[in-house]
């Protein structure tokens, strides 16, 4: 792969893979970041890549709704490779409007395919990321596997769905060489504060309230998002073309436990100045409208055929979560004022 084109390279998990290719991998060809920079893309997050690495790595403002631009980019850079995380993330989001999940996450996924259909004969890969959401929701017991049929239940989850199976038929009917990943919820640094443990370290940090949905018994699968970058490029080397692999953390907790494990953690970093409890802090609220009960991602397929497993454990990866956004202040401040929009409106059209 000479030239990747990485889509939402400045969103949480882009950002993460776009470090991990270039500072920790073996990749050796460079990389075309293209996001649109909507509220959840950041340029700040790749800084520091954008002056080490001016000759392998290379950013476009870019809508992937923009057909025709993005024949222009897949022309002009000779793309040969394409991991896809670019959409619109967030399922409470989707809930309150909708139009963009649409329009981003099926129809720009759309537009990209129809660009690699275009440039087939150089097309060394097309990987698509996605989420265990598209599987519906378990109940206590059992696992998402691969031939788990779909069922999504927000619009969020349906318009992945949509995508995912684009992706699949154009592998069955161009035969354009894809791979699909679905992984439960990611966590770690550069993630943007809406998501549930970015949000309750800062609020914990601010001393205010943390907002728990229902009972806070809903179960997630927690995956570090360093882990689902290894396993990404682990898939993009040695996967089969056409296939899907789940991705997990191996980390199954109820939200209110995670949440009392994040105010325990920071009781004991940066203890508040009357002693109390952050838990005390929790905050029950409304429930979200269709909560998914509990997700669990069984990913042997990737552990048996590719040798992948999460290396790091929940306790251990929350505290280097927290430590980051204790370490990161300025990073936060800019993110929560929207300094950082105010910096990409002045530098970009
Ligand atoms: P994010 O919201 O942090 O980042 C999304 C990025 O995409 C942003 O940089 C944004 O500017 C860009 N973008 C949005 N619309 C665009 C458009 N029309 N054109 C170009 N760029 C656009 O998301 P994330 O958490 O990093 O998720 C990345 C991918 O992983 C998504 O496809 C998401 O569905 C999937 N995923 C995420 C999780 C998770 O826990 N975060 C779990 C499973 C799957
Ligand atoms: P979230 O981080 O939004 O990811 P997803 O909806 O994709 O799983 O939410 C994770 C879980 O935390 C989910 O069960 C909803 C819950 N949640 C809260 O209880 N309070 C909150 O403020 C948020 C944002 C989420």
């Amino acid at each position: 792969m000479k030239t990747m084109l990485v889509t939402g390279g400045c969103g949480f998990i882009g950002a993460n893979f776009v470090r991990y290719l270039l500072k920790e991998s073996d990749f050796t060809g460079r990389i075309v970041n293209l996001d649109k920079l909507t509220y959840a893309g950041n340029p700040e997050n790749l800084a520091d890549i954008q002056t080490d690495y001016k000759d392998r790595y290379r950013f476009i403002k870019a809508d992937i709704c923009d057909g025709t631009r993005m024949a222009e980019i897949f022309e002009k850079y000779e793309i040969d490779s394409v991991c896809h995380f670019a959409a619109e993330s967030h399922v409470d989001r989707s809930i309150v409007k909708p139009d963009e999940f649409i329009r981003t996450n099926i129809v720009g996924t759309f537009n990209l395919l129809e660009c690699a259909r275009t440039y087939r004969n150089r097309m060394i890969l097309f990987h698509h990321i996605s989420t265990d959401e598209v599987y519906g929701s378990l109940g206590r017991e059992g696992h998402f596997k691969e031939t788990t049929p779909y069922k999504p239940n927000s619009p969020y989850s349906a318009s992945k769905a949509a995508s995912d199976h684009l992706v699949r038929a154009y592998y069955k009917t161009y035969g354009l060489p894809m791979t699909i990943s679905n992984c439960s919820n990611n966590y770690g640094p550069y993630q943007f504060p809406e998501k549930l443990i970015p949000l309750i370290i800062l609020n914990a940090l601010e001393g205010k309230s943390l907002p728990v949905y229902g009972d806070g018994r809903n179960v997630r699968d927690w995956l570090y998002v360093k882990d689902h970058c290894i396993a990404i490029w682990t898939i993009m080397k040695n996967g089969t073309p056409g296939e899907t692999y789940n991705v997990g953390g191996n980390s199954e907790l109820e939200n209110i436990k995670l949440v009392e494990m994040i105010c325990d953690i920071l009781d004991e970093k940066n203890p508040l100045s009357d002693g109390g409890s952050r838990r005390d802090l929790i905050t029950f609220v409304k429930d979200r409208p269709g909560h998914d009960l509990r997700y669990a991602v069984d990913f042997s397929k990737l552990s048996k055929n590719l040798n992948w497993r999460p290396k790091q454990s929940l306790e251990t990866g929350i505290r280097d979560t927290i430590q980051w956004y204790m370490d990161n202040r300025k990073w936060v401040e800019r993110v929560k004022s929207g300094e950082y929009q105010t910096w990409i409106k002045s530098h970009y059209r």
